[in-house]
């Protein structure tokens, strides 16, 4: 007995912390199509090569190689995902891993809408959308885009189609935290679970601390209009159930990594979409696999030096986030959001 369970440790990704890895955020892009204020500097960007990108060959060995240490769950982010031409031939070839018990999507919703019937064949049920108002006027305010209602089209579609659907809006004071209660309303008469998530300081001159919402300020807010009881969530979102006065019921999240670090429950490693495997969003050490996948080297030997890699990274992961980061360092376009 002991051997076995010996075994079945040496096969998963266990990091020091007794914290079980099973989760990878992939991004496969860089790219997106929104200039959002908080994410995108007002100077160029350097995009990356497309010869710097993982091909989506490469990102099937190392997702396979994964799957085999016991990550059962992929959540494919960018950038904008649906920007890299082929995604849903990628993601149908993910689907055959058998391993894989999950794969989400996290997009921007711009591109949605004439993706959504593949994606169902394929057999895709989650999808979170990243949206922060329910203006026009503030949408291209924040945005620079005026695609709003491609977006609400898209959410609105996705749900006749039967996606669960979760929004996640990031509240920033001064600029969308007044929209909280209207979110809450809006989707959850549409069967939609919010999310609001703390702005953390990330992507260079998009961070300002005066955008800064906390949690407990959400969280006064929605008690304002609302009778709300915690629920007692394993994720990385406090879970609450609402109701209001004309018995709109339903369920919210509020994901704070900032006031309340999830970082004791975190189960997930990142690539980013240059092969970059990161420990923790906000860590500088990560171990490159695009190295590895070019090398020259037998298919053996690639998967036996990305097993190692996974291992390694699991290994580099913090007890929690680190505080004393630059928000220059860490770009969520290409880390993945
Ligand atoms: N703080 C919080 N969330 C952010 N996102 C992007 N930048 C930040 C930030 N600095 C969010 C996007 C999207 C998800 C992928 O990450 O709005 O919801």
């Amino acid at each position: 007995m002991v051997e076995e369970i010996k075994r079945e440790r040496k096969n998963k990704l266990i990091d020091c912390f007794g914290r079980n890895i099973d989760y990878l955020r992939l991004s496969v892009t860089d790219r997106c199509d929104l200039k959002c204020v908080y994410c995108h500097p007002p100077h160029k960007i350097n995009y990356l090569d497309r010869s710097e990108i993982c091909s989506y060959w490469e990102l099937l060995q190392v997702v396979k190689v994964a799957s085999k240490l016991g990550i059962d769950k992929v959540r494919l982010t960018g950038g904008e995902l649906f920007l890299r031409k082929d995604i849903i031939e990628f993601i149908s070839s993910l689907h055959e891993i058998e391993e894989l018990k999950e794969i989400v999507l996290t997009t921007n919703g711009t591109s949605l809408l004439p993706h959504l019937k593949r994606l169902k064949e394929i057999g895709i049920r989650r999808i979170n959308i990243s949206l922060d108002t329910l203006s026009e006027d503030l949408f291209y305010r924040i945005t620079g885009s005026h695609r709003f209602f491609t977006v609400l089209e898209g959410i609105q579609r996705a749900l006749e189609e039967g996606f669960m659907i979760k929004v996640n809006m990031v509240v920033l004071r001064g600029i969308n935290e007044t929209e909280i209660t209207e979110f809450i309303k809006y989707f959850l008469k549409n069967s939609v679970e919010v999310r609001f998530i703390e702005f953390m300081p990330l992507c260079g001159p998009g961070w300002r601390e005066d955008y800064f919402f906390s949690y407990e300020k959400m969280k006064e807010i929605i008690k304002k209009k609302f009778d709300i009881h915690p629920l007692l969530s394993s994720g990385v979102a406090q879970e609450f159930v609402l109701k209001d006065r004309n018995g709109l019921k339903g369920k919210i999240g509020i994901i704070a990594p900032v006031t309340r670090s999830f970082c004791s429950s975190c189960s997930r490693l990142r690539l980013s979409a240059s092969g970059e495997l990161r420990p923790c969003l906000f860590s500088r050490t990560k171990v490159e696999l695009l190295p590895i996948l070019r090398g020259n080297l037998s298919l053996r030997e690639k998967e036996k030096m990305i097993r190692e890699a996974f291992k390694e990274a699991v290994k580099m992961k913090p007890v929690s986030m680190s505080k004393d980061h630059d928000a220059d360092d860490i770009y969520i376009r290409s880390l993945g959001g």
